[in-house]
């Protein structure tokens, strides 16, 4: 605009985990179910919701939308993550914060005793009970529920990368918001994980009102949205891109949510302070994108497994298209019972999906050829039985 040499316009992507993008698609109805549960008041299904997806399927950024919905609409919010600690810091940081600047901001001071601002249980409520299971939690979630109560609105706590290592916090989570849920108050919660992890946390039996959330997988967004997620943050940026080269960058993403800002990225480098894109600007971005997608989101994904699952990937990936059960029980040297144990433990994982009887299929088409391309994981015959057991994921 102004200055010498002419200034070159910001990459307007965003190939970076937790970070919204330019522009988000695909999401509108999960968004607006969320807000219509809001707006339906205690005892709408939504208001427990909980989101599962692979690594860069965008729960971080979904979650980052309903909170900013909900504020819209005069909700306070507390957006966490599951990590060891949670109920402390909601006990210590993130419910006395709130409880001062709601109390301030009103003529009624239900708070009658914030002495010790940082400390357990320091606030104390005069219409709540001091002895019940954790206390400080359910005491400080009713009064702000209360105080919030007036003005028709309430509380939202989100909740990313739910995991069964912090079980025991969720478990103590999950009793408080089930009084709050069963007293009819203005609570809302939204979860997020990768699906193994959530199984993992839904199978315990104590979280019995997890499991009764609304559940949304994400899958990929139309290739007609990620047109729109693509085209407009260039144009709006300042340059150009043909409706065909468009297209093109947009299947080549296969609607998976962060490919749609690596694409978009290495395409936009290609030339930056070029007017328009063009057809090799297209070609050579896609070609990075795909090169970066392997080390940024499947190689963590298969670091998580183990060797009998990477095995049975690697089998997958000799077809072209969805694989046949039968197949790979030949491929890897396994009996179909032995076979069909991992099928079920790595459609946990989100990685692979069933397509149709007997037959599986790569959620994300850039694994295949990710592992044909890093075909170093041998295809190991005649595979210890022992192994089935062993499945842990970790976070993303
Ligand atoms: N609906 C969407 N439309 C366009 N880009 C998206 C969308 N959802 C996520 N992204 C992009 O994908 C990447 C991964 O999103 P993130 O929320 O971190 O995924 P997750 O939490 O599932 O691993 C980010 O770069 C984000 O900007
Ligand atoms: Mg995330």
């Amino acid at each position: 605009m102004n200055g010498y040499p002419p200034k070159v316009a910001r990459n307007p992507f965003t190939p970076t985990f937790g970070v919204s993008p330019p522009v988000l698609v695909g999401r509108s109805d999960l968004i607006s179910d969320f807000i219509d549960a809001l707006e339906d008041g205690p005892g709408a299904p939504g208001r427990m919701t909980l989101y599962t997806g692979a690594r860069g399927t965008g729960k971080t950024v979904l979650l980052n939308e309903v909170e900013d919905a909900a504020r819209r609409l005069g909700w306070r919010v507390i957006a966490e993550t599951a990590t060891a600690g949670l109920v402390k810091r909601m006990i210590t940081e993130h419910l006395p914060a709130l409880l001062r600047d709601i109390d301030s901001g009103s003529d009624r001071s239900v708070v009658t005793g914030v002495s010790a601002p940082l400390g357990l249980g320091g606030a104390t409520w005069e219409t709540v009970a001091e002895h019940e299971a954790a206390p400080g939690l359910r005491n400080q979630l009713t009064a702000v529920t209360e105080l919030m109560a007036s003005s028709g609105t309430g509380l939202l706590v989100t909740l990313d990368e739910i995991h069964h290592q912090v079980v025991g916090e969720l478990r103590e989570l999950a009793t408080v918001l089930q009084h709050l849920v069963r007293e009819e108050r203005q609570i809302a919660f939204v979860d997020a994980g990768l699906p193994s992890a959530v199984s993992a946390v839904l199978s315990d039996d104590v979280l019995t009102f997890l499991r009764r959330a609304d559940r949304h997988s994400l899958g990929p967004v139309p290739i007609d949205d990620v047109s729109n997620a693509i085209a407009r943050p260039v144009r709006e940026a300042g340059r150009e891109i043909s409706p065909q080269l468009v297209a093109s960058a947009a299947a080549a993403t296969g609607g998976y949510p962060f490919l749609i800002q690596l694409v978009g990225y290495h395409i936009w480098r290609q030339q930056p302070s070029v007017l328009e894109i063009s057809a090799a600007d297209v070609e050579a971005g896609v070609l990075a994108a795909r090169r970066r997608i392997g080390s940024l989101v499947h190689e963590p994904a298969l670091a998580d497994l183990p060797g009998v699952a990477r095995t049975f990937l690697v089998a997958m990936a000799q077809d072209d298209g969805p694989s046949r059960m039968s197949d790979i029980a030949v491929r890897l040297i396994v009996d179909g019972n032995y076979a069909s144990q991992y099928r079920l433990r790595l459609i946990a994982t989100g990685l692979i999906k069933p397509a149709g009887h007997g037959r599986v299929d790569f959620t994300m088409p850039s694994l295949r050829d990710y592992l044909r391309e890093h075909a170093v994981l041998e295809a190991r015959p005649g595979l210890p039985a022992g192994d089935a057991e062993q499945f842990d994921i970790a976070p993303d």
